[in-house]
């Protein structure tokens, strides 16, 4: 009985020594990412009502492996890579530097979820020992040929190379840096502007060497396409032209429409093709109500925004909307291809988003013309929907031809009358559209929800509304014209007026 004692003592002091640890490293706080009521509660149903989505149990999303927070070292164009980089690579050790033991303070959150936005989703075996410098050749030409933006010293800050193993050299892919990072007119990298990788680009071209890699037919490389389109872009209950063509896709077709997109706006997953989505800034997160162009996601707390990384680094893919799963496949390859965020993961990364900041444009035009500016955007009633201090009342507006419930919360009955597909044909359909932040708009490059315009003065050029205008964005029809419908506000202005309106939006 006596020597029970010591023992017991011994048990609670070692207890209380790893509760003591786990108060300092851990943090009660962090909420459970995969909940499925939250889930429910916290997306927008679908433009077809009677299409329910389902995310995955929570037993099979925290059965897959978590993703590996290893360090990433920058990627140059190839060419502009410091000499003997590689070689002094290859020699590195794997690192993982997500640690929860290291994070002691909000800073602390905020920095380790700065790595994980750098984390790549995939990575791609890119160079081992041997020094194949094959691949490297191959992405310097890819880069090239689609204009990347290149950062300070040679870096594209899209692109991460990993270290899994000593003596192997990985690629990344699909970081959030890939589509979120912007490379500034002075080469600087600015986190959470509007991308400027040409993705839909890279993606095209992609598609394209694969069929001409792999020598297929027109019958196998439809095939292929079939596959990559249900994966990302298909909603089978939708019946429009678009998802009837990429039932049937004619391959070369398909590969124009990505290319006919402009950095900023590419084909997301959820997407329809031939309706991109802009990419949004990151900026101010935490005060926007709904996330996505067409509201599709809420963002009440910070546990929306941790279910938005997930469903978005790949786990949309294994939702079923009304029974179609982009991914068909069963549990036992879902749990061997996908990786996922743990919580603390999702958590510090939602950290780094909501302490993102808007850049001030340096250049903010005359003070005057600006207060003037300031007096139009109020007479022309701009603010009713772009309301002060955040640009944006946070409300959604019907898509052109959708039939309002009256359920939504947030909605307007005034439609804007901008091209619907993505809001009525999309996995990412809701039916509406929501009024963006007009902060740091003079930052971006692809306007509107699919980025048809490029410019305020082509946004507010009434040409636009016209069957034989030819947009400087996204373009659907190709090389065709394409009449940019809708947000008629500000066009009648006269041109003094216009300029006005215009220095005042580039100075928010
Ligand atoms: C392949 C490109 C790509 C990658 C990778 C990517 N995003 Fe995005 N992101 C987009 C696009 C495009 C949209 C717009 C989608 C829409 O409107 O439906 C978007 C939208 C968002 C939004 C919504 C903002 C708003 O106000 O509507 C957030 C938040 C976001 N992304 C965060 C992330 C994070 C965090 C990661 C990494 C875990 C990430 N994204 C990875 C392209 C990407
Ligand atoms: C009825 C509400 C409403 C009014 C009034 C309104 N807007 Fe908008 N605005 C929207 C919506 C909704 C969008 C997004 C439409 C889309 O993506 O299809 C938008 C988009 C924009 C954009 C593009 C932003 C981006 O990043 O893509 C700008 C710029 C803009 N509005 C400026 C103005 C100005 C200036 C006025 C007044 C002359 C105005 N708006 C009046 C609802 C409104």
């Amino acid at each position: 009985m006596r020597n029970k004692k010591p023992a017991l003592i011994a048990i609670t002091l070692f207890t209380s020594v790893i509760l003591a640890g786990f108060a300092i490293v851990g943090d009660p706080d962090i909420p459970r990412l995969w909940d499925l009521q939250k889930y429910k509660s916290g997306y927008m149903p679908l433009a077809d009502r009677s299409v329910d989505i389902q995310q995955i149990s929570e037993e099979l999303y925290y059965k897959i492996p978590e993703r590996v927070g290893y360090k990433t070292y920058p990627f140059y164009l190839p060419g502009r890579e410091p000499k003997g980089y590689y070689a002094w690579l290859l020699g590195q050790q794997p690192e993982i530097v997500f640690n929860i033991s290291n994070i002691k303070s909000e800073a602390d959150w905020v920095k380790a979820g700065e790595m994980i936005y750098e984390l790549p989703m995939v990575t791609q075996s890119f160079m081992d020992s041997a020094g194949d410098m094959k691949t490297l050749q191959q992405w310097g030409d890819l880069l090239r040929s689609i204009h990347a933006p290149v950062a300070k010293d040679g870096i594209i800050p899209f692109l991460q190379l990993v270290v899994t193993q000593k003596g192997k050299i990985s690629l990344g892919l699909f970081a959030c840096a890939e589509c979120h990072n912007r490379v500034m007119p002075d080469s600087s990298v600015l986190k959470g502007g509007q991308g400027n990788f040409p993705f839909d680009h890279w993606w095209g071209k992609t598609i394209k060497n694969n069929i001409e890699q792999y020598n297929l037919n027109d019958s196998s490389a439809r095939d292929y396409q079939i596959g990559i389109f249900r994966y990302l872009y298909s909603a089978a209950w939708v019946r429009n032209e678009d998802q009837a063509f990429m039932e049937k896709p004619e391959p070369s077709k398909a590969i124009s429409i990505f290319m006919a997109t402009v950095p900023g706006v590419m084909h997301r997953h959820g997407s329809s093709l031939g309706a991109p989505t802009a990419i949004p800034d990151l900026f101010n997160l935490q005060e926007r109500k709904y996330l996505d162009h067409t509201g599709a996601a809420l963002n009440r707390d910070i546990s929306d925004m941790m279910r938005y990384e997930a469903q978005n680094q790949e786990m949309e893919h294994t939702n079923s909307y009304g029974g179609f799963k982009p991914d068909p496949r069963p549990d036992s390859i879902i749990l061997q291809s996908y990786t996922r965020f743990s919580d603390a993961q999702a958590y510090a990364l939602a950290k780094y988003l909501y302490s993102l900041k808007p850049l001030a444009n340096p250049d903010k035009g005359p003070r005057e013309l600006v207060a003037r500016g300031r007096i139009i955007f109020e007479q022309e009633e701009c603010s009713d929907c772009h309301t002060p201090p955040f640009y944006s009342d946070n409300r959604l507006t019907p898509a052109a031809g959708f039939t309002q419930d009256k359920a939504g919360k947030d909605t307007f009955d005034l439609c804007v009358n901008t091209d619907p597909k993505l809001a009525l044909y999309s996995r990412r359909g809701t039916g509406y559209y929501k009024v963006p932040s007009l902060i740091g708009v003079w930052n971006r490059s692809a306007l509107l929800h699919g980025g048809y315009v490029t410019t305020l003065e082509e946004l507010f050029n009434p040409a636009r509304l016209k069957n034989d205008f030819m947009p400087s964005g996204f373009n659907p029809n190709i090389d065709k014209p394409f009449a940019v419908k809708g947000h008629n506000f500000g066009l009648s202005l006269d041109a003094e007026d216009k300029k006005a309106l215009m220095a005042f939006l580039r100075s928010l």
